[in-house]
């Protein structure tokens, strides 16, 4: 008979215990089955947790005290969650014999109470870390900005915008994220499992055992969760630079592609992508939502197992080391299992998004970690001014390893001459040119700026005497005046006065709202003779002492060009000026024409004796001056 009983009464325990063990196999299976697979996720931690850690604290440091008041106010909150079961439980036994009613409401205040100061408590501690958090990653943006700022032309040409951008905004705020809600959260959570685990094996040992026997249960599902949960994401994260980049670079490109009536193919590229990070985004909803549910199970069996066990001891009354077991206790008890496991699980899903904050870190601290290129040597020298004297000595560069651009160059400019180049599409001219201004680093050869090697004069001392007009214009979308002073402290008669010394005047006071005209992004709403234009105006009102000029091949109108060809020889007075051009009436009195050929300098001389040579430039001009004598008839 007492065998028959106690058959009966292990058995809904071991229908749980049954459940639990398959699932769980369920789940080692599916875990073994992804194990090899995992290799083959893009990016890789480099660095150890503990130098992010390190890092991030450097950050962190000058807000110390702000994370201490924190600490000290996240205990008190958590004070609640301890301590309000056991009132609760109080209540209930008191409630079951005679009471007076003045103990309840005792007892309730009381409750009321810590609950109000523990709501306190958490609104106060949220708004203090969002500011310190704020504070922090702003602190960590604009370092990254100036980082990337420093960067050279050739890193900048090597990490697509796109991916900077992901940097600078998706990843600051999932960083800000730990600051703000996971440290914190996580210490919190910690406190409260211990917490409970301490009021729980005060009320009774029976049942905390019971209790503790789910957990090991908890942390297999935990461990496992982890894994799918990190490599779901990694997918969500890299997926999210991918359009990003994508996006970047074909908002800047969309009138090719209207031009071109490709819109089809790119729709169907963006389709693809925004569906692989739908993917991704559903492979993440998909785990949290079978890990919640079954942490939920396991809830629900302990919650059984406490009313069975609960129940089974009340009525028979066990008194187990000196335990009773009252209606109380189980109450309480009912209560603490909550406050117990959802630490547990939070614990799980917040030491994934800990993981995906340092990745982020990481991939912050990367691109900080980018040496900036160019740096200045140590004994660099400021020019304090350029006569403008200018020596290639047998130049050899290569953007590309092993493909020379230019192929041992020499010439020399004296200070107040013009020099011209000349030669096909891609011959090297602009690779000079910025080559000159450092903008890249050299092979072999030599650079002398008043018999300085350019190497050992300081990047920003150069360009300070260097003024450089680019092939292509770049206008920030802002105002003209903005964009003609980029900073420089310089009142609007100063700045129409070097307008007026490039024939720009005439077409910006003709704008409704004259220098302060709004300019679009990338100066959309200017024209390319216009945006030319400004840039000799931007040049002028900076003051260099050597002007470099890389002419636009981009068709100006008569009217417009005779402007341009005005200023020019404006130009040429003032100083020495080195340009590309591509109309060679514009070059006619330069001191010096350099013919250059796939990275090779063929001829050099004036107009007339390079004419007289009859050699690449005589035929260039010949080809240009009959074109035009041509389209002029
Ligand atoms: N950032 C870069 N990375 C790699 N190769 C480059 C880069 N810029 C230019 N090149 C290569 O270097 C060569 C010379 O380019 P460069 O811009 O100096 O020509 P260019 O003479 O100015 O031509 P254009 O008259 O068309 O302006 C070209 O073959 C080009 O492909
Ligand atoms: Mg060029």
């Amino acid at each position: 008979m007492m065998e028959g009983k106690n058959m009966l009464s292990l058995h809904p325990l071991l229908l749980v215990g049954a459940i639990i063990g398959a699932v769980s196999v369920v789940l080692i299976i599916a875990y073994a089955s992804i194990r090899d697979k995992k290799q083959s996720m893009g990016f890789d931690r480099h660095m150890k947790d503990g130098e992010i850690i390190r890092r991030l604290l450097v950050y962190a440091r000058p807000y110390y005290r702000q994370f201490i008041l924190v600490g000290v106010i996240m205990l008190l909150g958590i004070a609640y969650d301890i301590v309000s079961p056991l009132i609760v439980g109080r209540i209930t036994d008191m409630i079951q014999g005679d009471f007076a009613l003045s103990d309840l409401y005792t007892l309730v205040a009381v409750y009321g109470s810590i609950l109000l100061v523990s709501m306190g408590c958490t609104y106060v501690q949220a708004i203090l870390l969002q500011k310190v958090g704020q504070k922090i990653i702003s602190g960590m943006r604009e370092d990254l900005f100036v980082h990337i700022e420093a960067l050279s032309h050739s890193q900048m040409t090597a990490i697509p915008v796109g991916k900077l951008v992901t940097r600078i905004t998706n990843d600051t705020n999932a960083i800000s994220l730990m600051f703000t809600t996971l440290l914190v959260n996580l210490i919190k959570n910690v406190f409260v499992v211990a917490g409970v685990l301490g009021a729980m094996v005060m009320l009774n040992y029976e049942l905390t055992l019971m209790v503790l026997c789910f957990v090991p249960f908890i942390v297999l599902f935990t461990v496992i969760f982890r894994k799918f949960a990190r490599r779901a994401y990694r997918k969500v994260k890299d997926r999210t630079t991918d359009i990003n980049t994508y996006l970047s670079e074909n908002l800047s490109g969309i009138k090719i592609t209207q031009i071109f009536n490709r819109q089809g193919e790119k729709l169907r590229d963006f389709s693809q992508k925004s569906h692989d990070l739908g993917g991704a985004k559903r492979e993440q909803i998909f785990i949290f939502g079978i890990f919640r549910p079954l942490v939920y199970m396991l809830y629900i069996s302990s919650v059984l197992c406490l009313f069975y066990l609960g129940g089974k001891g009340y009525l028979e009354g066990t008194v187990f080391l000196g335990q009773a077991l009252t209606s109380g206790t189980i109450v309480s008890f009912y209560m603490y299992i909550n406050k117990f496991f959802t630490p547990i699980q939070n614990l799980a899903e917040q030491f994934n998004w800990l993981q995906s904050a340092f990745a982020s870190a990481e991939k912050v601290f990367t691109i900080m970690d980018m040496e900036p290129g160019l740096p200045d040597a140590p004994d660099a020298v400021e020019l304090p001014e350029v006569k403008g004297d200018i020596e290639f000595r047998d130049m050899w560069f290569s953007y590309v390893p092993g493909e020379w651009v230019l192929k041992g160059v020499s010439f020399h400019v004296k200070p107040g001459q013009t020099v011209a180049f000349v030669g096909a599409t891609g011959s090297g001219k602009t690779t000079i040119l910025s080559l000159i201004c450092r903008n890249y680093e050299f092979q072999k050869g030599q650079i002398l700026i008043d018999g300085v090697d350019i190497r050992r004069i300081k990047a920003a001392s150069l360009r300070r005497h260097f003024g450089q007009m680019l092939q292509d214009v770049f206008l920030f979308s802002g105002t003209v005046r903005s964009n003609l002073a980029l900073g420089l402290p310089a009142t609007d008669e100063e700045i129409m006065a070097a307008c007026r010394y490039v024939h720009a005047d005439s077409f910006i006071e003709r704008l409704e709202k004259g220098l302060h005209e709004p300019v679009r992004e990338q100066g959309n709403n200017f024209s390319a003779g216009q945006r030319q234009l400004l840039s000799f105006a931007r040049t002028i009102l900076h003051a260099p002492q050597v002007l470099i000029l890389d002419e636009a091949t981009a068709n100006i109108d008569t009217q417009t060009e005779v402007l341009i060809q005005d200023s020019l020889q404006k130009m040429m007075a003032r100083g020495t000026m080195l340009m590309v051009a591509h109309r060679l009436s514009t070059i006619q009195h330069a001191d010096n024409i350099i013919v250059l050929n796939k990275g090779r300098i063929t001829e050099q001389g004036t107009h007339q004796k390079l004419l007289e040579q009859r050699g690449k430039y005589y035929q260039l001009y010949t080809l240009q001056f009959e074109r035009e004598r041509g389209t002029g008839a």
